[in-house]
């Protein structure tokens, strides 16, 4: 069951959130009533997402690697809308590959969208919140505390995220800006879990049996905690990672250590 907010003249920024689990929160603010602003490379993605959004709705290409490129992107976002009440800071690009096999470049990659471009959009954003009350949410991952085999990239950059929102909720805590992560468990039907979970039914069932809730989570039960930290309920939170996986995390690198040697991880 849904909890019911209300964003009514709100201001809302997700970059990467024209696909996916980002794309759930974009439009679940969007039918909370708040205008909302998404932003990623590419047009095709940009486009789609937007007429989803509704009449309040806008979209802006933007690659969070380029530090103007994101500035450009803020500043047509603050044009429409105005400035912003809610920024979420999810794009991220994944894939399976042991160390061994990792060029410099494939490790940097992630860590350029992942960490430098979260970087990126919190920086640049600062001067654009309308504070104070205004909430920064990064999506993070489980893979920031737990490490998995062939995703040594992933886990060194959502790690630096983690550590990126608690110091930016140190820093921008005397301005009234509250910061915090939302780390997913596994969410079904996601480009994430196609590029990084277990594969086949044998992976899949894998996956349900690690979730003490007994299923997978879905783009809804991000978007609800993602509003909820955006609301005024959360105003005394900040500086946190919170985990929304059904109680999965403890469970995850046995889990995902056993799949990799099974052959159930396609690099
Ligand atoms: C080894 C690889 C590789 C692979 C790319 N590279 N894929 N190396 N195995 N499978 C290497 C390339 O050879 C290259 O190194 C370097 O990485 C950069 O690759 P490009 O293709 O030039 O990069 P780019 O076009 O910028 O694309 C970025 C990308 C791509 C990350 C590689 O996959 C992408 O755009 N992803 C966005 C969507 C996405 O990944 N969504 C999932 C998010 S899920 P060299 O040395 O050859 O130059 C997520 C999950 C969290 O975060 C947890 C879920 C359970
Ligand atoms: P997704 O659909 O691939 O979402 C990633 C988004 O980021 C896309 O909209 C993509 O759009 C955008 N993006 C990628 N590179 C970008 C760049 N350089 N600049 C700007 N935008 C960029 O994946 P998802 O599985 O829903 O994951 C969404 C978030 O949840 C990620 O932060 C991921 O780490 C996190 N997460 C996912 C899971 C899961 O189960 N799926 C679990 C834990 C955490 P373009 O291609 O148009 O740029």
């Amino acid at each position: 069951m849904n909890v019911q907010f209300n964003f009514q003249g709100r201001h809302v920024v997700v970059f990467g959130g024209t696909t996916g689990i980002n794309l759930g929160i974009a439009q679940a603010y969007a039918a909370a009533g708040a205008k909302v602003s998404v932003a990623s490379r590419k047009q095709a993605n940009v486009d789609a997402a937007g007429s989803t959004l509704g009449a309040h709705g806008f979209g802006v290409v933007a690659d969070v690697r380029d530090d103007d490129s994101v500035t450009a992107a803020l500043a047509a976002c603050v044009a429409r809308h105005g400035p912003i009440d809610v920024l979420v800071s999810g794009a991220a690009g994944n894939f399976l590959a042991d160390v061994n096999s990792m060029s410099s470049n494939a490790f940097k990659v992630v860590v350029d969208i992942d960490l430098v471009g979260s970087f990126h959009v919190a920086r640049r954003a600062f001067e654009r919140l309308r504070k104070p009350g205004a909430s920064l949410i990064f999506i993070t991952a489980p893979q920031s505390s737990v490490p998995m085999p062939y995703q040594a990239h992933v886990c060194a950059a959502k790690a630096g995220v983690d550590q990126l929102a608690r110091v930016l909720a140190i820093e921008w805590g005397a301005a009234g800006v509250r910061v915090n992560a939302i780390s997913p468990g596994p969410i079904e039907g996601t480009e994430g879990m196609k590029r990084l979970a277990p594969q086949g039914d044998e992976g899949d069932k894998l996956v349900r049996d690690m979730v003490p809730l007994g299923r997978m989570g879905t783009p809804g039960d991000i978007a609800q905690l993602a509003m909820f930290l955006g609301s005024d309920a959360a105003s005394y939170i900040s500086g946190t990672v919170i985990a929304c996986d059904g109680g999965a995390q403890s469970q995850l690198t046995p889990m995902i250590t056993a799949a990799a040697h099974a052959g159930m991880m396609t690099r």
